[in-house]
């Protein structure tokens, strides 16, 4: 928990352990030799004459993330001023902003401070400003350092924003930006547990015990249920594991919704990923803890929306289960029947996460969702292609994808959309079934997708493949290594896209 309160005073006049401040580099071009010509992002002139004299020193660059920390500066009410460098002032947007506020969390915390003010910079609209800081704050104050004894359990743990405008205003997006905060870390709290603390019956009971605080109906199937309703490709992964599965069902159908849209969001659970019988090798499969990411995404999305209210059903379904090799487990060549009757020949146990999906899709539309959103980590193939910085899109519908587009701008987050022509179904196209589990070694993203859409069928869809995007491999200065919560405040933003 971070308490977060608005402030309209001048900068100047705030009483804090810190205050923030973001310095832009005003200089034209992009010549390699130039000087930088760097301002305070404020229009209050005593916090500028406070970083006067260091700001023309010459010693600062302006790149981003830079920091400099005063002690009792010049007339300003605060104990310490930090300077958090933005970069270029013409290129400065929301996105960057979040980043210089996680950074500024993350550098003072680990100075053992525990509160601080940020000035929002004048140069864009403040309630965008103020949802910038207070999620990118967010965001820097998750440490995944639970299991560690050294532990320095450093947090902020109160952040006022200085702003102006109307109060009323921009309280209420610091508010609606602190849910989306919490619930991020709500999610990257789940993804972080390794698989021996985060079974398909934990992840499970943890999203009951959510969906509780939060006035969710929520409901969870087991293994029996899960075959009675003939959810083969699901089972077919869910069979080779002790640890029994978990379909998790949690619906937002607040008074006063239309009766449509109904929008399902739908994730992959898969809590520990071997490969099953297709084993994947040693090497880094402890990492395959996350492939639940996009389930977990889900149920943190589901807490955002139960509290920001808007007036559109939502339900959030995760399929949740192990991928194991046992004497129980599937194996190649088996053939499976999907809960919607299409057939599959397994080619590759390891392509485990779309199977498990394939019947959750299938079960939205049975649940009368009219539009559908899927996140899993599912490929490699996408880390390939797009790398740790864009998570991929794939959509079978222009307007579902304008929507997601439009709510990364707003969220911050980056995605690139990917193709999904009909030649590549040549690729998961069965000899002896209706389509194959894997495509070969060429556009392994697209195929994967490929397998989805026939399952989503006609219903306007979205896939979203966070492989290569829902873990930090390393940290950076606005956020840790280890799990990122990508995805959710674009799904938060593509619900409220349906709003009225
Ligand atoms: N969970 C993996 C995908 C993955 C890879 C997630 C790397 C995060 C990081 C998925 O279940 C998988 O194993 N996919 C296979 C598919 C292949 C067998 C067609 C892959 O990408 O290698
Ligand atoms: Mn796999
Ligand atoms: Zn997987």
């Amino acid at each position: 928990m971070m308490k977060t309160t608005i402030s309209l005073s001048t900068p100047a006049a705030v009483e804090t352990e810190c205050l923030v401040a973001v310095v832009l580099d005003h200089s034209p071009g992009t010549d390699k030799n130039k000087k930088p010509e760097l301002k305070v992002a404020s229009t209050d002139t005593a916090v500028s004459s406070a970083a006067g004299d260091l700001l023309a020193s010459g010693e600062v660059s302006g790149k981003s993330f830079e920091t400099n920390l005063l002690h009792k500066p010049g007339s300003l009410k605060a104990k310490r001023l930090l300077l958090i460098s933005g970069g270029s002032a013409k290129k400065f947007s929301s996105y960057d902003l979040r980043r210089i506020a996680g950074a500024a969390v993350r550098t003072l915390k680990s100075r053992g401070i525990r509160s601080f003010a940020f000035v929002a910079p004048s140069s864009m609209p403040a309630e965008e400003a103020v949802r910038a800081i207070v999620e990118g704050a967010y965001v820097g104050n998750f440490d995944p350092d639970y299991y560690r004894s050294d532990r320095k359990d450093q947090k902020i743990d109160a952040l006022t924003v200085v702003a102006s405008g109307d109060k009323t205003a921009l309280e209420k997006a610091a508010n609606e930006a602190s849910i989306v905060g919490e619930s991020q870390n709500f999610t990257r709290d789940l993804v972080n547990e390794p698989s021996n603390r985060m079974t398909p019956t934990i992840l499970a009971d943890r999203a009951k015990k959510m969906c509780a605080e939060v006035g969710l109906k929520c409901e969870v199937f087991g293994p029996d249920k899960i075959k009675e309703m003939k959810m083969g490709a699901f089972w077919s992964v869910a069979q080779g594991s002790d640890e029994p599965p978990a379909l998790i069902v949690m619906k937002y159908e607040p008074a006063g919704a239309p009766e449509k849209p109904v929008l399902g969001l739908v994730g992959k659970g898969i809590t520990f990923d071997t490969g099953g019988i297709s084993i994947k090798p040693a090497d880094g499969m402890e990492k395959m803890k996350y492939d639940m990411a996009g389930g977990a995404t889900m149920i943190g999305a589901m807490r955002a929306i139960a509290l920001l209210k808007p007036k559109v059903k939502v339900i959030g379904i995760v399929c949740a289960t192990e991928n194991m090799p046992s004497g129980k487990a599937q194996k190649p060549g088996d053939v499976q029947i999907a809960m919607s009757g299409k057939s599959i020949e397994i080619i590759n146990t390891d392509a485990e996460g779309r199977l498990v999906l394939a019947d959750g899709l299938h079960y939205a539309k049975q649940l009368g969702c009219t539009h559908l959103v899927d996140a899993a980590t599912l490929t490699g193939a996408v880390v390939v292609a797009l790398g740790f910085n864009n998570a991929g899109i794939f959509a079978n519908d222009d307007d579902m994808y304008n929507r997601i587009h439009n709510a990364n701008a707003k969220a911050g987050e980056k995605m690139w959309r990917m193709p999904l022509d009909d030649e590549y179904m040549e690729q998961i196209r069965s000899s002896i079934a209706d389509i194959m589990n894997t495509g070969g070694r060429w556009g392994g993203a697209i195929t994967a997708a490929m397998f989805l859409k026939e399952f989503a069928e006609e219903t306007p869809w979205i896939h979203l493949d966070i492989a290569g995007t829902a873990w930090m491999e390393d940290q950076k200065p606005w956020i840790a290594k280890g799990p990122s919560g990508i995805a959710l405040r674009s799904l938060v933003e593509f619900v409220k896209g349906f709003e009225g």
